[in-house]
């Protein structure tokens, strides 16, 4: 069997531990030929590709990023100015001139639901869910979380130094797009004292009360991690605007810092190239089975797999009574909707 993988959508640590992880895999135990799709799914519509040999997916466990190169390109989302009219028909047509038998999609969910498309156009398609939001339906956890949550932790770690030192509230604003889920860990695993998800409305009064409260307790300075979704007045500027409304309403020096794309970038975590090494060999293994039109996931610590069908661009976000919420609040944290 020749099978194809493409990576899609933003980059995160761990891609290249899922390449190695299917192409290994596939070679090694089912003795198939591999190609990377460069460029996302863009790749599909210039057939530009590479051979994936064994020897070329050496060296790149603990890379960053993705050696194939990703885009954002949604074929089934016209997009003004587009060239080509009808993308999907060339993606198939691309898929059988490349002698293709499967293609594993590698991407969150915009990718998850073009999987689902392509699958539906007759396609032998696995998805395999990666994003540092790990907001994608149908799975525990995303590879490339765990490496966000771990630089944001670090960021903290020193963000609390420096807050003590000057007696200062510090903002630090982390990924996720319109999941919490970076925000919730990084904040618990850091030592967040406010942790404003997009999940839970807040208030701003309460949130400049809570900072009041840590201050009268004899320490003057808080830090308050912001979940870049969070509703506030100009998108992109969560950190900015919450520093700014907790100064005004409590006088205190405050300082805003945006992790931004430091969370997407560098080797995988330990953990992180486990998941991605799982993911990927399981897909492999869908493929010899003939199982397709579904995608790789882990429930418990089990890895299964989903049908797309089912999963087709859902977004997983936290739930009214996630456990961790609820330790964090019972430890004083505030959420920024009711505190102590
Ligand atoms: O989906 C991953 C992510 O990093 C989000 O957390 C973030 O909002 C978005 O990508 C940024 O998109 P781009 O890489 O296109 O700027």
């Amino acid at each position: 069997m020749k099978i194809g993988i493409v990576s899609a959508g933003g980059d995160c640590p761990g891609i290249n531990a899922a390449i190695r992880g299917v192409g290994k895999t596939a070679i090694v135990e089912y003795g198939m030929e591999v190609i990377g799709i460069s460029n996302g799914f863009d790749g599909l519509i210039d057939m530009s590709f590479e051979p994936l040999p064994e020897n070329r997916l050496s060296g790149i466990l603990t890379l960053g990023g993705t050696i194939l190169g990703t885009s954002r390109m949604k074929p089934f989302k016209h997009q003004d100015g587009d060239t080509v009219e009808d993308k999907p028909q060339v993606i198939v047509e691309n898929y059988h001139k490349l002698g293709l038998d499967a293609l594993v999609c590698i991407g969150g969910n915009g990718t998850q639901q073009t999987a689902n498309l392509l699958s539906k156009e007759g396609l032998n398609i696995i998805g395999l869910p990666k994003t540092i939001d790990n907001d994608v339906w149908g799975t525990d956890v995303t590879f490339g979380f765990d490496s966000a949550v771990h630089i944001a932790t670090d960021a903290m770690d020193r963000l609390h130094t420096t807050a003590n030192s000057h007696k200062r509230v510090m903002v630090i604003e982390v990924m996720g797009h319109n999941a919490g889920w970076i925000a919730l860990h990084s904040g618990v695993a850091g030592g967040g004292d406010i942790i404003l998800l997009p999940e839970i409305n807040y208030n701003m009064k309460v949130v400049a009360q809570a900072v009041l409260n840590r201050a009268e307790k004899g320490k003057p300075y808080s830090i308050v991690v912001v979940g870049e979704g969070i509703k506030v007045p100009k998108k992109k500027g969560a950190a900015e605007y919450i520093g700014k409304q907790i100064f005004e309403r409590t006088g205190m020096e405050t300082r805003a810092t945006i992790l931004g794309y430091t969370q997407r970038g560098g080797t995988p975590t330990a953990s992180d190239r486990i998941l991605a090494t799982r993911y990927g060999s399981h897909a492999a293994e869908l493929i010899h089975n003939k199982q397709f039109g579904r995608m790789v996931c882990i429930t418990g610590n089990k890895i299964n797999s989903i049908a797309l069908d089912e999963v087709g661009g859902k977004t997983k976000l936290i739930e009214k009574d996630n456990p961790l919420v609820k330790e964090a609040r019972n430890m004083g944290v505030c959420f920024g909707d009711k505190c102590m």
